[in-house]
């Protein structure tokens, strides 16, 4: 179940073809990490803006290759290649 909203999510940001890639992918981020408060709250996860490209990088990395257990982010994170953890950690590091 999981897994079939983690790829529809993505194939649904894939055919947005007004953004560049990297920000339709990260704009999938935003639905549960919000932009700017500090934690929505004590359940949910955080939001990403107090991360670093490199904090955001290494924890999609970890979390794909199971290093990092989590509840979803791990089915999430192998959706994405190398390269587009790179240019998403990039993108939502950027406002
Ligand atoms: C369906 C909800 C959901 C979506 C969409 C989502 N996340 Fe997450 N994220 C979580 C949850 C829940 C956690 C806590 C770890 C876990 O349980 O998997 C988390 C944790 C994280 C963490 C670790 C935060 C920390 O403080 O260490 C990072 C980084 C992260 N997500 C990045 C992203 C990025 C980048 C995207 C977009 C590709 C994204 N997330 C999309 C729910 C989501």
């Amino acid at each position: 179940m999981a897994l079939v909203f983690a790829v529809s999510l993505a194939g649904a940001v894939h055919a947005d073809n007004s953004l560049d890639p990297a920000t339709a992918m990260a704009s999938a981020c935003s639905s549960c990490h919000s932009a700017h408060s500090v934690s929505s709250d004590a359940e949910g996860p955080g939001s990403l803006a107090a991360l670093t490209a490199n904090e955001i990088e290494q924890a999609l990395l970890a979390f794909r290759s199971g290093e990092r257990v989590g509840t979803l982010m791990n089915r999430l994170a192998r959706g994405y290649s190398d390269d587009e953890i790179t240019a998403m950690a990039r993108v939502l590091t950027k406002q």
